[in-house]
Parts: C-alpha cells; structure tokens; sequence
C-alpha cells in the first residue's frame, strides 16, 4: 500500500494461549465479558496486539483463559460494536481501531523550537541526545588539524571509511567480545545512513519486515518509505514478548528484522541474554537478516554495556546479523559517524549503495573521531554520571509537577517511557508547543497509526533546570481546565 502507511496484513494470527499470557491476572481470575474486552482493547492501543492480526476462535480463547463461550462472545460483540475488531463469518475475527480513531500524520522528530509567545525560550524534549562532552572536541580537532595536510593530498574519497577509523571501530568490536576485522566495517555517515542502506541494499517494496513497536521512530520513517510490509514485536514495560515474537517471525518469515536491544528506543528496555539467543536462533531457521541497532548500548547507566548481541552466537552462525552504531549517543550526533559490522562480502556490497547515495563520508569528522574512539573508554563514565544526575531530576520533575503519571526507571538509555493515563498524548504535544516545549508523542513510535496515544518519551539529554521547567510547561498544559480530546474514543459499553 502507498500512501505513507507502514503496509498491514491480515495474515497474522495470535493462538489462544499467546493472547491468554497477555491478559492481566485479574481479568483471568474473574473473566467477565467487559473485562475481557477492555483487557484486548488495551492491548490493542497499547501496540501489544498489532492491528490485523486474526484472533483465536471463540472456542478456543473461551478454553485458555477458564470463561465460558458465552463470555468471549460478549466480548468479541462488545469489541465488534466498538470498532477494535471486524469478523467475516467463515474466516476469523482480526484487530482494527474505531472508524473515529485519530491518527496522527507522521512528522520527523527534527528540526527547530519555537519559544513561547511571550518570549522565554523553548526546550526541546524531542531529541534524545546531548551537546558534546566538554573539552572534548576541540582537543579532537587540536589532535587533528596538524594530521590533515597529509591526507588532504589524496582527492580525499574513501567510500569504506577512513582506514585508521575502521580498524578503531573493528577493535572494539573484538574489544567488546566480537572478533572483528576492518574489512568488515563500514563506516557511515551516523547510524541512520547505515540503516538506509542496509534497507536499501536488503529490501524492495512490498517485502516483509519485522520490528519491535514501538520503535525509533526515524527508522519507522525510512520503513515507510521504502514501502515495506511491517509486521511487529512488541516491547513493553515488561520487555519483549519473545514467544509471540518467535510466532510472528515463523508465520511470516520476513526478509529482515530490526531490533534496539540495549535500552531501546523509546522504553529503555534491555533484552535479557536468554531472549538474545532465541532472536538469534529464529532469525537464522527463517534465513532472516537481523539488523541490530546498538547505537545506545554504550549508554549503560546501572548494568554494565551488554556486549554486542551478535557474538552470541555459536561460531559461524552469525553471518546473518548486521549491526549497526555511531558516535551520537556517546559523543556528538553532529560529529556524522556512524557504522555498519556485517561480514565483509555484505560490507563490499552496501559500499556500492553509499557510493550511490553520497560518495563516501566527511574525512574531517572521520579524523576527528579517531582520538575520541581511543579515548572513549576513559571519557564516557563521566557523561554517563552526568546522564544518571539528569535522570533522577527528570524523576523528581514528574513526581512534582505530574504524580498522576507513571513510568519505569529504565538501566540505560536516555528517555523515560511515561504513561498519561489517558490517550492525549497528540494533543497534549500540540498543546505543550504553544508552551515552548517540543516533545515525542507516543504515536511516532508506533508501527499501527493512532496507538501509543497514552505515552510521552522524555528525555533526561537537558540540565536539571531545564527538565523540570520543561515537565512544569508539560504540567500546565495537561492540567490546563479544559479537556484534551482523546487520540481514541472512549467506548461506550452498553449492555
Ligand atoms: C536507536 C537509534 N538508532 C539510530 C539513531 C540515529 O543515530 P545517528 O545520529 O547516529 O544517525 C538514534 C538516534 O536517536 C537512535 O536512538
């Protein structure tokens, strides 16, 4: 499908056991009809159950969750008349969102702030990242200058990379417990140009694809353009739903999935090594290509860095794993570099699409990457002691301005997952630009248009100050006396 939409099918099913794992205790305990059907439409909103999957059969579902037939039949009715669902006698019941549901158009997590009207300036809670580390990179340049001249005698085109910084980049992937080669690297200009072009060489229109949801939301847009058919794992609080992740890859046998592993982007979650494996085994039984996306992994703030996931896997089996990383989180998202590890065929093929995209990369930025890629592994505790400092103000920020929300303080990363409540986030986020804050609405995160609607990203990448006037602005717009419209309508059970 064209039009801008991540493309669904309805060709997904989820068996009565899985969605029965999903329910919470308490509809289980006593599963009355309307319980059961606010459970699903939750789950539905909530991007745990993606649009267009099919529903087990009454019957079964009846039978997992201990309810009588009549019971899952009320339910479906509810939901049915509700708009969360739509059967067709003879062939399943499937997943939707009511005719009324808003979805939001999708807009880049970029670009400028406005201030306030009346003159104070904005804060930007859209970016999860930060300014350099200080000091830093005018030593990295200071180190560089001098070093320029030689290589500014060559016409300067190095498609794979600056040799001395893919051999930096190769060692610390052995480093980190993944022997690599420099042949094996390419490097990129940050790690969003290494995901468009491991989609571009990997993928046409029409493919398969599975990624977690919610997601960041810059690759959801390069999914997008490519015209690809998105099927979905979710990522909760919780973390990954592995086993339902596991069904979707067998039932769909994608042709690439792309996960955030380490802190992912937006809930911080971090994928436990059991779960590492699994991913790991059924990408390689559906011949999947599974492109890890570690570019936040060296944010570890209570755990210690995951090594990377692909040297999990037994010897040899990970030829079918790309990873992908940069310099943005650790260092500066301004300084372009960014990385692809695969093997060294794959690394050979994606060069001759980067040529085709833009040649090679900036020699500067690559030299002066150089020192801060020796020097990170003395440099980044303190930027990560900073992160910790800005995470607990961002914690004391909502629990003073908006205790009614809630969130999950996550081991690493940059941003907190909140939940509203309520669907407003669109329109709070419209609401909170009139204010001066520019902020992530959940639905840019979602792979179904107009779920997430009750969650915000906030990023603790600001001062102290300048997250608690930011939730304070976010505060007032919330509780501002008139009314958010809700993202989804309410249903109105009747009975
Ligand atoms: C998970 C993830 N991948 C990729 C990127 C893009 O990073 P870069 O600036 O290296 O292109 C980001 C930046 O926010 C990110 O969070």
């Amino acid at each position: 499908m064209a039009n801008g939409r991540v493309v669904q099918t309805a060709d997904r099913t989820i068996g009565s056991r899985q969605l029965a794992a999903l329910l919470p205790a308490e509809v289980l305990a006593r599963p009355g009809y309307r319980a059961l059907a606010d459970a699903v439409r939750t789950l539905i909103l909530d991007g745990r159950i993606a649009l267009h999957v099919r529903l087990p059969a009454e019957r079964e579902l009846a039978e997992a969750v201990g309810a009588s037939r009549a019971t899952v039949t009320g339910a479906y009715d509810l939901l049915r008349g509700s708009g969360y669902v739509r059967s067709r006698r003879g062939s399943g019941t499937w997943t939707e969102l009511p005719d009324g549901h808003r979805p939001v158009g999708a807009h880049a997590i970029v670009g400028g702030i406005g201030g306030r009207a009346d003159g104070e300036p904005g804060i930007d809670l859209a970016i999860a990242a930060m300014g350099a580390p200080e000091g830093s990179l005018a030593e990295a340049f200071a180190w560089a200058a001098p070093r320029l001249p030689q290589l500014a005698r060559s016409p300067g085109y190095h498609p794979f990379g600056l040799p001395d910084l893919r051999t930096a980049v190769a060692e610390r992937f052995s480093r980190r417990g993944l022997p690599t080669r420099p042949e094996q690297i390419l490097l990129t200009s940050g790690a969003q140009q290494a995901f468009s072009l491991v989609v571009s060489l990997l993928c046409r229109a029409g493919d398969r694809i599975v990624t977690e949801n919610p997601t960041y939301a810059n690759a959801l847009d390069a999914l997008r353009h490519a015209r690809l058919r998105t099927g979905s794992i979710a990522v909760s609080d919780a973390g990954w739903d592995m086993e339902i992740a596991e069904s979707t890859l067998r039932q769909t046998v994608p042709r690439m999935a792309y996960v955030i592993p380490d802190f992912h982007n937006p809930t911080g979650a971090l994928m436990p090594p059991e779960q590492r494996l699994r991913l790991l085994a059924v990408t390689r039984a559906t011949g999947t290509w599974l492109v890890v996306d570690e570019t936040i992994a060296d944010i570890a703030l209570d755990v210690p860095a995951p090594a990377p996931l692909a040297s999990l896997a037994p010897r040899g089996g990970a030829d079918h794993v790309i990873t992908i990383g940069s310099l943005s989180k650790t260092h500066w998202g301004g300084l372009r570099v960014g990385w692809v590890r695969a093997t060294a065929k794959m690394i050979a093929e994606l060069t001759a699409v980067r040529v085709s995209a833009d040649m090679t990369g900036s020699v500067l930025d690559q030299l002066v990457a150089l020192p801060l890629m020796d020097d990170m592994d003395r440099a980044l505790p303190a930027r990560l002691a900073q992160l910790r400092i800005q995470r607990e103000a961002l914690v004391q920020a909502l629990q003073r301005h908006t205790p009614e929300w809630s969130w999950r303080v996550p081991p690493g990363g940059l941003s907190l997952w909140v939940d509203l409540g309520e669907a407003v986030s669109s329109a709070l986020a419209e609401r909170a630009a009139a204010a001066g804050v520019h902020i992530g609405r959940g639905a840019r995160f979602g792979v179904d248009p107009g779920t997430f609607e009750h969650r915000l990203r906030i990023p603790y990448t600001l001062s102290a100050d300048r997250l608690d006037e930011g939730v304070r602005r976010l505060a007032g717009a919330f509780h501002d006396g008139i009314p958010l419209p809700s993202a989804v309508d309410r249903p109105h059970w009747v009975a």
